[in-house]
């Protein structure tokens, strides 16, 4: 299963790049699929093709510096003109959440200058409904405890994420707090009921954002497009 399900992730990553045209500034997402994207691109990079480029994370910088991919800082661009990045769980209204990795505050500022964003999944991620995968909320280190205490009065089931048996740090240097929902009835409105929390940095519903999913499915590609 997992097999394919990587088989799927690659077909999906290596077909993005098809859309990047010489000029245009691109932004690099996050994740285990996003690699198979850069692979693709530092080929067409060799081949000629001239980009501008940002990353949503170090991980993905340094997978970028491996492929000797050049990484611009976020603020020497104004506008992105296509954002590559996978998800966690998308569903029929190219709604998504993002955040499995940790990467969702730089995602979604990428995302939110971005005229294009396609997120390129493997066919596990679609569902009907969000919220069977855990939602990812960043929460500053400052009182973290209010903020569980109110994640709890409105009946969430939280819990912070651990790597290594330390509390996992993002690229920010904030927490992350996943919520086990089961189901999300208005992904819209959680959106941001959750931002207006303080101490909430920034949550993993990603609504409004993905122009177009490329879904690996078998050996074929699958797109939809907004
Ligand atoms: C990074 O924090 C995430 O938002 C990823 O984009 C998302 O979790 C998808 O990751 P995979 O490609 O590894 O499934």
């Amino acid at each position: 299963m997992d097999s394919i399900k990587e088989a799927e992730k690659k077909l999906a990553g290596r077909k993005a790049p098809e859309f990047l045209k010489n000029g245009m500034v691109v932004g690099l997402g996050s994740g285990s699929t996003v690699p198979y994207a850069i692979e693709r691109i530092a080929e067409l990079v060799s081949q000629g093709l001239q980009i501008t480029m940002v990353s949503t994370s170090n991980k993905t910088s340094a997978l970028a510096k491996k492929c000797k991919l050049e990484i611009s800082g976020i603020d020497s661009i104004d506008r992105i003109d296509v954002t590559i990045d996978g998800a966690d769980e998308v569903d029929p209204n190219m709604r998504g959440i993002k955040g499995g990795k940790g990467a969702l505050l730089f995602e979604k500022i990428v995302a939110s200058i971005s005229d294009k964003n396609i997120w390129i999944v493997d066919s596990s991620k679609l569902v009907e409904k969000l919220g069977k995968f855990p939602l990812s909320v960043e929460v500053v280190p400052f009182g973290l405890k209010t903020v569980l205490a109110e994640f709890q009065r409105r009946g969430f089931k939280s819990e912070i994420r651990v790597r290594e048996g330390e509390k996992y740090l993002t690229d920010s240097g904030n927490y992350i707090v996943d919520l086990h929902l089961g189901s999300i009835e208005n992904p819209e409105e959680l959106d941001v009921e959750l931002n207006m929390i303080p101490g909430v940095v920034e949550n993993g519903l990603f609504v409004g954002y993905a122009d177009m999913v490329i879904v690996g499915r078998g050996k074929e590609t699958e797109i939809t497009s907004r």
